[in-house]
């Protein structure tokens, strides 16, 4: 993977006020998305990027495959083509939502979308989703390391110039702090499940087990340990050669909770947490993150 040398205007295009990159979405399928027909039995994963997408969707991949009886990680369970295609909602061509009405149910897909730009057939319709939320500071952290390493995200020399962006709404799916406000609007829902990455990290047990129960999916004591075995950070970072080739290095970094003590300044610090107490403190997921 080679850092980028493009500007990020080349990389990104601004859709209702978000910016995109250019390599994965664009204006013509987020207009097709808008008449997506969601089902009552789709599964959905909503987080912020860098909040870990990429863990949750092994436990619900595996966790779907236990509800349909097969063993997950096995060669039976592993998704087929079609569906290998569509795990992100808003990425793909103009086609792909026409293709999605021949999937069988239930189908799985991720989104980094606000609720407001999702297609609003998904709330008509009760799906359940689970929302996932990781303290912005190792979000930050973890975005900036990321960028470096995928050439359709803007790269940055430095953390400072990283930091700035990010406080001022410029990353790709836009900013964070009206990200966890927005949803926050939606938690009381009952189809909306959220969850905290530090939540998960401290006991996976419970974790797996909560979503398993959320979607109505029961799991035989072997079955959970199976689950949880298969998501931890060192089996699922042995494993990314399989599941992300050659990303697996940037998708599976460190894995946990307060690195960004590593980077941030006394100074850049302070700015997150008086931003965060402004905006994020007082909202439900605000409440639920251990800050
Ligand atoms: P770090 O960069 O802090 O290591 P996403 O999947 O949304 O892109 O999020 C990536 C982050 O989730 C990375 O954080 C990555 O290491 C972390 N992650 C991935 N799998 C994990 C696991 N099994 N346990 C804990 N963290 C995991």
């Amino acid at each position: 993977v080679v850092a980028n040398s493009m500007h990020r205007d080349e990389l990104l295009f601004s859709y209702k006020g978000i910016p995109y990159p250019i390599t994965f979405c664009s204006p013509e399928s987020f207009k097709a998305l808008e008449s997506f027909e969601a089902r009552s039995d789709d599964v959905i994963l909503a987080g912020y990027p860098k909040s870990g997408t990429n863990w949750l969707r092994q436990i619900l991949t595996d966790l779907i495959a236990v509800s349909q009886k097969k063993t997950p990680g096995s060669e039976s369970s592993a998704s087929d083509e079609d569906l290998e295609e569509f795990p992100y909602l808003e990425v793909g061509d103009v086609e792909k939502y026409e293709r999605m009405t021949k999937l069988p149910s239930p189908r799985f897909m991720v989104t980094h979308l606000r609720p407001e730009n999702l297609p609003k057939s998904i709330f008509k319709n009760k799906v359940k989703i689970l929302l996932l939320i990781r303290n912005p500071k190792d979000v930050a952290t973890s975005f900036y390391h990321f960028s470096k390493g995928l050439a359709s995200f803007p790269s940055y020399d430095n953390w400072d110039d990283f930091f700035r962006d990010f406080m001022t709404k410029k990353m790709p799916w836009g900013c964070y702090f009206e990200y966890v406000s927005e949803w926050s609007k939606y938690t009381d829902k009952e189809n909306i499940m959220a969850i905290t990455y530090e939540e998960l990290k401290e006991n996976r047990a419970l974790g797996v087990k909560n979503i398993a129960a959320f979607f109505g999916i029961p799991l035989t004591e072997e079955e959970l340990q199976l689950v949880v075995d298969r998501s931890s950070f060192q089996s699922m970072k042995k494993n990314s050669d399989k599941t992300h080739g050659t990303f697996g290095n940037i998708f599976f970094r460190k894995g946990g909770v307060s690195d960004w003590k590593n980077l941030f300044t006394e100074d850049q610090n302070e700015k997150m947490d008086k931003v965060f107490e402004e905006q994020i403190a007082g909202t439900k997921l605000g409440k639920k993150l251990k800050y």
